[in-house]
């Protein structure tokens, strides 16, 4: 589930809610095409150079470079660190995804994390970084991202506040709720929002670095000389510097992306270390001229007392076309929200309740995960603030990738003869592991609750893997009532186990009157 999570988006996965719908087409096309189907269906390869890396970039920028600039600033201090702290992000970035490559080429499974997790240390620690996932990764980044739209939506109608609390969580809300009813009610719909909302983001970006490169040729610069720029207002602790880090670490996040999709990668050894040299260094570069553009319009104050950068930039230097940019954010972040609620949670092997891997009888539409997705980002959403539940998500995400990496280790070490067919220097993971050591020790020793709460949620998977996973011989009246509320749920929501061999499926239009034989009790 992990790897679809974080990036099974429709378009690009190949195991995503197509497959039904294909496998149904095929269906309904006629059953005489049966010699058509392959006796084996295989991933083809067809991600080259070019597609890696666009795979990559499309995932890591989102959100985050509109809102973390503001988290960074405040946390380290001055403008100078800021962008210290943004470079050194995008080469730990580079560092976790070379390892990464190794890994996805030496455990050719799909998959990501979840999958190298399960196979280096077994099945409860695949099992935690799966139930952080669902629990925390995946309803906080659409929390952020839903909360980000709701700013930049609001930001000009209460030009000179803050917009109140309530008016943020009510429009993410209703956002949040529309956009589910989209990705329940039609697969195609939602696609077109995808295509649609991704120009959004690149044209705000585009904009901001035009505007902020004319800005700095005309002379503009004084925040950025270095006597200014190290001007700090308060000298930062290791703490805070370390809750910086965990700022822009979330605009970052994502650089994983590639390895859910590494066995459909083209020449895998080549291309994957280099898309990595291509995309992390140029979403780096990007998101450096961003906050280079942001500091050269604004004073830190300014930025600091702003929620929404971008739009505060626009005001400061686009004048009557300053609306270009609340409209180019929102669309890029309505976009983003329904790119996360498209991630498909078919392939969660057993470890999840089966009911959210079930998909509507017609419609292919995952409901029962759409809906437990929904219900979390709204809950998160109203518990939470903004920056907060960036240093959370980002301290778990973390979490997540270091033990992944110590696994790359552990790995050399358990079977040193293995082919590896990218096999990166030991100083790699070894720095990303010292550096993410020392991270995490600091912010949870500066966001003790934060963090901390992150973490106990975390552990809460290990009684639940036991119960719930491992412990196989659980009495029958357990079973019985697990598979009556998956069957009380399929029958209110309509949704059965994807098939994906056509030739096992009923006609569509006899499933929910043969239902109770049919709505699947195949788990
Ligand atoms: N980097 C993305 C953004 O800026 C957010 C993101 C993508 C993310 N993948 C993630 C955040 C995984 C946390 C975990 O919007």
């Amino acid at each position: 589930m992990v790897a679809d999570m974080d990036g099974g988006k429709r378009k690009r996965s190949i195991c995503s809610r197509q497959e039904p719908l294909a496998a149904l087409k095929i269906l309904k096309d006629g059953n005489n095409k049966r010699d058509e189907i392959p006796d084996r269906v295989t991933l083809k390869k067809e991600i080259g150079l070019l597609s890696a890396c666009t795979i990559i970039i499309g995932n890591i920028i989102g959100s985050g470079i509109f809102i973390s600039p503001k988290g960074v600033l405040e946390h380290s201090g001055s403008v100078g660190l800021a962008l210290i702290v943004w470079i050194l992000g995008g080469c730990i970035a580079a560092l976790g995804s070379l390892c990464y490559a190794e890994l996805g080429v030496t455990i050719p499974k799909s998959g990501g994390d979840y999958s190298y997790v399960t196979e280096i240390f077994g099945g409860l620690v695949g099992f935690l970084l799966l139930w952080s996932a669902v629990l925390i990764m995946y309803p906080t980044t659409l929390a952020v991202i839903a909360l980000t739209f709701s700013n930049y939506v609001l930001q000009p109608v209460f030009p000179d506040c803050v917009p109140p609390y309530m008016a943020t969580r009510l429009l993410s809300t209703v956002c949040l709720l529309f956009l589910t009813w989209v990705n329940c009610s039609s697969v195609r719909l939602a696609t077109r929002i995808q295509d649609v909302f991704t120009v959004g983001k690149l044209a705000a970006l585009g904009l901001i670095i035009v505007v902020g490169l004319v800005q700095i040729c005309k002379g503009n610069y004084e925040g950025l000389t270095p006597q200014v720029a190290f001007e700090f207002s308060t000298t930062p602790s290791v703490g805070q510097i370390a809750l910086a880090f965990l700022q822009a670490s979330f605009a970052f996040s994502g650089w994983n992306f590639l390895n859910y999709v590494t066995e459909e990668v083209v020449e895998p050894r080549r291309n994957l270390p280099r898309a990595i040299y291509i995309s992390i260094p140029l979403v780096t570069f990007v998101y450096t001229l961003t906050n280079i553009a942001y500091f050269s319009a604004m004073s830190p104050e300014e930025l600091l007392s702003s929620n929404a950068v971008a739009v505060t930039f626009g005001e400061k230097l686009l004048g009557m076309f300053s609306v270009i940019m609340p409209i180019s954010v929102a669309l890029s972040t309505f976009g983003g929200i329904n790119d996360w609620l498209c991630l498909n949670p078919q392939g969660c092997k057993g470890h999840l309740p089966s009911l959210l891997a079930m998909i509507h009888f017609k419609n292919c539409t995952p409901i029962p995960a759409l809906l437990c997705c929904c219900t979390a980002t709204i809950v998160i959403l109203c518990i939470g603030e903004t920056h907060n539940l960036i240093n959370y998500v980002s301290f778990i995400n973390y979490l997540s990738y270091g033990v992944t990496i110590a696994g790359l280790l552990y790995y050399r070490w358990k079977k040193p003869k293995l082919y590896r067919p990218i096999k990166v220097n030991l100083l790699v993971p070894i720095t990303y592991l010292m550096f993410w050591a020392l991270l995490l020790g600091f912010s949870l020793y500066s966001e003790p609750v934060v963090c901390g709460v992150g973490l106990v949620i975390m552990l809460t998977g290990v009684p639940v893997y036991f119960l719930g996973v491992h412990w196989k011989a659980k009495p029958k009246c357990i079973y019985d009532f697990i598979e009556s509320a998956t069957y009380v749920a399929q029958r209110l929501c309509f949704v059965v186990f994807p098939q994906f061999d056509p030739i096992e499926i009923s006609p569509i239009e006899e499933w929910p009157d043969k239902s109770s034989d049919t709505l699947s009790r195949k788990s």
